[in-house]
């Protein structure tokens, strides 16, 4: 599998009141075309990631509301599967794209959040829970507060050791500009912030977001000889898992991830040692850890161990999140998906500033939807 990534384009994530989705989506794809230097004529596809338009926003035909901004009329489709929307996209597009149907799609990630209360938004993104926890009044905090209380007492792990994941995100979206809250915080802020689902405080949880980002995918076929692309997709993979946790045997593994993983990696004949560096779909500190070990970074019970000894920093031997995660760069829920891809494209092609890694080599995105009931990878290579 070889799929060249031509474009890549991200809005700033956060409360962006003064723009609506079709705008957000509008500008991140601007930019991506730009990147790749074509224009939307030069588009075969459109596929758009996103899940809650229709559930707050009564909107539910994003082909056509952002074909129109776009002045684009090929076929252009909206795709869902919760917070895992935008890996789904991409991978949707990467299989078009080697049928040989299209030659370059456009994928956008794009939602708006911020316009509604944070209740309301919570019953919403439960829309992608099991029905049984839905009316017992469960939230995605609390059941990723019980994945995290199982894990705890398995494991012995203190509360400051989810705490370091999220004081890791906060200091590589110190250095990203277009990050949510971009700056640092300290163990004690994080252990001193409310509780939002024991034992998950505030700043344990990925945030309410707007935002929107894309990509350029083309079939190398039809990469020019001269057009320099340094980013591919070498390897696409998604799995699926029980929707109610109830029914999981362990709470303490994404069975999803594992095996969505070991696709990827036979994909590209590779495994997790190859990989230099890592998103992942950190919407609760615990989920970044559970993720380090379904993904082969880190045994069972030891994925906490990579930001408390720092391994998983910038400077560290596996840097992971260094957008700033979903926690510090922000979760809008259908656009996180295709932003981990853009900056693994971003890294590998030197672009992405302070906090720009040496590692780039090999880079893998990994995006869940729910409590880890779908998972998606992409691996990326220069
Ligand atoms: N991290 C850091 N700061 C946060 C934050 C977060 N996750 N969420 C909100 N804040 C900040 C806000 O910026 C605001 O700061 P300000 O007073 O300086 O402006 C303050 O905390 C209060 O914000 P508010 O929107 O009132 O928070 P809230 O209590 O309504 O919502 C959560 C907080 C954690 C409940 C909400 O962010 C949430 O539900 N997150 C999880 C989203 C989710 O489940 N996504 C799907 C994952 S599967």
């Amino acid at each position: 599998m070889k799929i060249a990534v031509l474009g890549t384009g991200v809005t700033k994530f956060g409360e962006i009141w003064e723009k609506s989705l079709a705008d957000l989506a509008k500008e991140a794809a601007r930019q991506a075309l730009d990147d790749a230097n074509i224009e939307i004529s030069d588009i075969d596809a459109i596929f758009i990631a996103n899940m809650l338009a229709g559930e707050i926003e009564n909107q539910v035909h994003l082909g056509s509301l952002i074909g129109e901004e776009l002045g684009f009329n090929g076929p252009a489709i909206r795709i869902e599967g919760a917070c895992a929307s935008g890996g789904m996209a991409v991978r949707n597009a990467v299989l078009s794209l080697l049928s040989g149907e299209y030659r370059r799609i456009l994928v956008i990630g794009v939602e708006k959040m911020t316009d509604y209360q944070s209740d309301q938004i919570g019953e919403a993104l439960m829309a992608a829970a099991d029905e049984e926890e839905r009316v017992a009044g469960l939230t995605f905090p609390s059941l990723f507060a019980l994945m995290a209380k199982v894990y705890m007492d398995k494991y012995k792990i203190k509360r400051s050791d989810l705490a370091q994941v999220s004081v890791k995100n906060h200091f590589h979206a110190s250095l990203n500009p277009k990050a949510q809250f971009p700056f640092q915080i300290t163990i004690e802020q994080v252990l001193q912030s409310p509780m939002v689902a024991d034992p998950l405080h505030l700043f344990d949880c990925s945030p309410i977001s707007d935002g929107a980002s894309a990509l350029v995918l083309a079939n190398m076929n039809y990469v020019s000889q001269v057009y320099p692309c340094p980013a591919t997709i070498i390897a696409s993979a998604q799995s699926s898992d029980t929707l109610s946790l109830t029914k999981r045997k362990d709470l303490t593994r994404l069975i999803s991830v594992e095996k969505a993983a070991k696709k990827a990696y036979q994909t590209a004949s590779i495994g997790p040692k190859d990989i230099d560096f890592v998103e992942v779909h950190d919407c609760f500190t615990i989920a970044e850890i559970m993720a380090l070990e379904a993904l082969g970074f880190y045994q069972q019970g030891e994925g906490w161990q990579g930001a408390v000894k720092k391994e998983t920093y910038l400077e560290g031997k596996l840097p992971v999140n260094l957008s700033g995660g979903l926690k510090a760069f922000g979760h809008p829920v259908g656009a996180t998906g295709v932003k981990q891809v853009v900056e693994i494209a971003d890294q590998l092609r030197d672009r992405a500033g302070k906090r720009q890694t040496s590692k780039a080599r090999i880079g893998l995105a990994e995006n869940i939807g729910g409590a880890g009931g779908s998972a998606v990878i992409h691996i990326l290579t220069n």
